[in-house]
C-alpha cells in the first residue's frame, strides 16, 4: 500500500488539500484530527474536564470509533451515532487538542490508524502521523502557513458552514491550540526529518492542491 502522510498545525489546510489530492489520485482521505474530535466530543458529554486523565483513561472503555468512507467522504462514527458535523465547532477543537496530549488517547487511536493505512492506499493528515504514526510512509509532507493566515481561512469555513465565531476568537483558538500541540511532551506536532515542508501562504487552494499532487506525482 502506499501511505502518505501529512502533518501540520491547525488550519494550513491539510484537509481541504489532502481530499484534493487523494481524489486526484483515487487514494483514501483519512482525517485524524476527527478521531480525537470524537474522543474531546464524548468526554464533554461525560461531563469530564479534558484535561482529566484519570477519568479520561477511564471513560475509554466506552468510545468506540469507527471510520467509514463514503463516495470518499469520511464519516466518525462514535457509539453508532455519525458525529461527522457535531466535532467540527470551536469548543470540540479545544478538547480535541486536550484529549490528544494524554498518552492513552493517543495510544488507544494509534492501532485504529496503522490498520487503516495498511489495508489502503491513502493519504493520512494529522500532526504526528510522519513521525509517529507512520514513520515508514512513502512520502512525508508538512504543510504550514503563517497562522494569520490559517486563522482567516478557518474563520471563513465556519462563516460559511454557519458556526457563530468571530475573527479574534478562532485565532486565540490556532494560537492555543499551535502551542498545546507543538509543546505537549508525547507525539509534538513537528515535521519529520524527512519531510518536504511545504508552506501555503498566499497560495489559493487550486495553487496548493497542484503542488501537494506534483510533490507527490513525482514520487510515486
Ligand atoms: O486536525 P484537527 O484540527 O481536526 O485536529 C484536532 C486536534 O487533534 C488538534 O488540535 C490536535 C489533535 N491531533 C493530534 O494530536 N494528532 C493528530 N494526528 C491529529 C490531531
Amino acid at each position: 500500500m502506499i501511505n502518505i502522510a501529512i502533518d501540520g498545525p491547525a488550519g494550513a489546510g491539510k484537509s481541504t488539500i489532502a481530499k484534493a489530492a487523494a481524489a486526484n489520485l483515487g487514494f483514501v482521505y483519512v482525517d485524524t484530527g476527527a478521531l480525537y474530535r470524537a474522543i474531546g466530543l464524548y468526554i464533554i458529554g461525560c461531563g469530564i474536564g479534558t484535561k482529566d486523565a484519570a477519568k479520561i483513561e477511564t471513560a475509554l472503555s466506552g468510545i468506540n470509533i469507527k471510520l467509514k468512507f463514503v463516495d470518499g467522504e469520511q464519516r466518525v462514527i462514535l457509539n453508532d451515532v455519525d458525529v461527522s458535523l457535531k466535532i467540527r465547532t470551536p469548543e470540540v477543537s479545544m478538547a480535541a487538542s486536550d484529549v490528544s496530549a494524554i498518552p492513552c488517547v493517543r495510544a488507544f487511536l494509534f492501532d485504529l490508524q496503522r490498520s487503516i493505512a495498511s489495508e489502503n492506499n491513502c493519504i493520512m493528515d494529522g500532526r504526528d502521523i510522519g513521525t509517529v504514526v507512520l514513520p515508514n510512509a512513502d512520502i512525508k509532507i508538512f504543510l504550514t502557513a503563517l497562522p494569520e493566515e490559517r486563522a482567516r481561512r478557518r474563520y471563513d469555513e465556519f462563516i460559511l458552514k454557519g458556526v457563530e465565531t468571530t475573527f479574534d476568537e478562532v485565532m486565540k483558538d490556532i494560537s492555543q491550540r499551535d502551542y498545546n500541540d507543538a509543546n505537549r511532551p508525547i507525539a509534538p506536532l513537528k515535521p519529520a526529518e524527512n519531510a518536504i515542508i511545504i508552506d501555503t501562504t498566499g497560495n489559493d487552494l487550486e495553487q496548493s492542491v497542484n503542488i501537494i499532487i506534483n510533490t507527490i506525482r513525482e514520487r510515486i
